[in-house]
């Protein structure tokens, strides 16, 4: 089978979509470690309930960015994944680890991209009074949320949405499209190709498919 390690920072609401597309034969592949780079996300709990390999490697230890993605390098390493997923995985990771794993890095964001990369995307969609949002899935390279777009799914912006309500819209897509992505990147379906996706040997925008 194909090997995933997911990495996480929290509630794993994500990783509990691929645990399930996984128990439903769905996914592709298997889930064989998860790292979280905090000791007490929920996430590493749904991991070992899960029965899956779960790791906590607190960033907080390491006396550096450099000295800690070298030790998850290693981690990572020892599950010799496919895929490194990253699902709510909210470090910034440096150009070596990206390189390392370039091309087999999927990353799921909570927004239209290129709309709204970095931090508190719902907050900021609901401030400029935006119609419409979302999340994509998409490869990491050296540009912080700027890899090129896989998948996407977009949610209607009502006007008495609030910040959990919209938070909780996209989630719920968030947790369809990941499971779907992972699935077609480990069917070889889609590859990134230099700085562009390839889906079915079909070259997609920057935005991918929505
Ligand atoms: C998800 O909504 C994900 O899109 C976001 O963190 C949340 C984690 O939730 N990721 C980022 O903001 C990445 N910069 P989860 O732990 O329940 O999956």
């Amino acid at each position: 089978a194909r090997r995933i390690v997911v990495l996480i920072s929290g509630t794993g609401s994500n990783l509990q979509a691929l645990i399930e597309a996984q128990e439903h034969d769905r996914l592709g592949g298997e889930i064989v470690a998860v790292v979280s780079n905090q000791a007490d996300a929920q996430g590493l709990k749904r991991a070992r309930d899960a029965g899956i390999d779960a790791v906590a490697l607190p960033h907080r230890e390491y006396e550096s960015r450099e000295t800690f993605d070298g030790a998850l390098i290693k981690v990572i390493e020892r599950h010799e994944p496919d895929l490194v997923v990253l699902a709510g995985f909210m470090r910034i990771l440096t150009p070596r680890f990206v390189q390392r794993f370039l091309g087999r890095m999927l990353n799921i964001h909570p927004s239209l991209l290129p709309a709204y990369q970095g931090l508190h995307t719902h907050a900021r969609a609901l401030e400029d009074g935006v119609s419409e949002h979302g999340c994509s899935v998409h490869f990491v390279t050296e540009e912080l949320d700027g890899g090129p777009v896989a998948l996407q799914a977009a949610v209607r912006v009502d006007a008495d949405d609030g910040l959990e309500n919209l938070k909780d819209k996209v989630q719920a897509r968030e947790h369809l499209i990941l499971p779907i992505a992972v699935n077609w990147f480990l069917e070889g379906r889609l590859q990134l190709t230099g700085d562009h996706i390839t889906m079915d040997g079909i070259s997609l925008p920057p935005t991918g498919m929505r």
